[in-house]
């Protein structure tokens, strides 16, 4: 099994763009993500993206005026968002999301942790510290937003195999296998090549966290919660520091 940061430095961070749909699909879902949740956040507001990826939120943000920072643990990733971003004020950093309390120049309007990141934290009491970091970073009115999978109902038999993306060269199926607390999630890339199809397999764990979980860690941390769909069967918890 990998680490998180093994699956995406050597699996899925060169071809996560692709398997986002490219880089125009990708931020344009991003950007319609960014103006639906439509922030409290003015021009100039500090936002920071938390397992920022190649930028699919920070980049929309940062066009709507924020200056962000954005903290991934993929150097890959970080230099695709790099080029992607422009001279938009966007700053990768790359670190563990746990660190992001470092990388603070001042305080926070909004802090962001999008498509199922929170999921690769190690276990339920890092994302406890997590959210407790949060409540203690933001200002009254501040929001958290995250969005996951809800992994909670197990799915069963084939359901479990994922057809995430598929063309002429790559195929991408997600393959997922549940353990009491977790599941394991197979991602399994078949690629041509000039001497045919090649296999590459590798698997991480993510957690299992149900929307009432982090809903009340998050109520106890003194957060008023709403919870909405998110972008391809995700759900989105939009919290508010009281
Ligand atoms: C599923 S992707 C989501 C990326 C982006 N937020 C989005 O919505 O497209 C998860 C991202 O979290 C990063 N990641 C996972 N665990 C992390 C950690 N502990 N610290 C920092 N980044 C992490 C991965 O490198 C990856 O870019």
């Amino acid at each position: 099994m990998s680490t998180a940061a093994e699956h995406y430095e050597h699996h899925l961070g060169p071809i996560y763009v692709w398997m986002a749909g490219g880089s125009e699909a990708a931020l344009q879902a991003g950007s319609a993500e960014i103006e639906a949740l439509n922030l409290p956040v003015n021009r100039g507001a500090v936002v920071l993206d938390l397992g920022a990826g190649f930028g699919m939120h920070s980049i929309p943000l940062a066009r709507r005026g924020a200056r962000v920072t954005a903290i991934d643990s993929s150097v890959e990733l970080l230099r695709t968002l790099n080029e992607l971003r422009g001279d938009l004020p966007v700053r990768a950093v790359n670190d563990d999301l746990l660190g992001f309390q470092g990388h603070i120049e001042k305080a926070p309007s909004a802090i962001l942790c999008m498509g199922d990141t929170i999921a690769h934290l190690p276990d339920l009491g890092a994302v406890e510290n997590l959210i407790e970091r949060a409540s203690i970073e933001l200002p009254p009115g501040g929001m958290f937003v995250v969005s996951f999978r809800d992994y909670s109902v197990p799915l069963g038999g084939e359901q479990r195999f994922i057809p995430v993306r598929s063309d002429e060269t790559r195929i991408l199926t997600c393959f997922l296998e549940y353990e009491p607390e977790a599941v394991l999630v197979h991602d399994i890339l078949h690629e041509r090549t000039s001497d045919g199809w090649q296999t590459r397999v590798s698997y991480y764990r993510k957690l299992r966290l149900s929307p009432e979980q982090l809903i009340n860690c998050l109520q106890s941390h003194g957060f008023n919660v709403r919870r909405e769909g998110g972008m391809r069967g995700m759900v989105r918890l939009v919290a508010q520091r009281v």
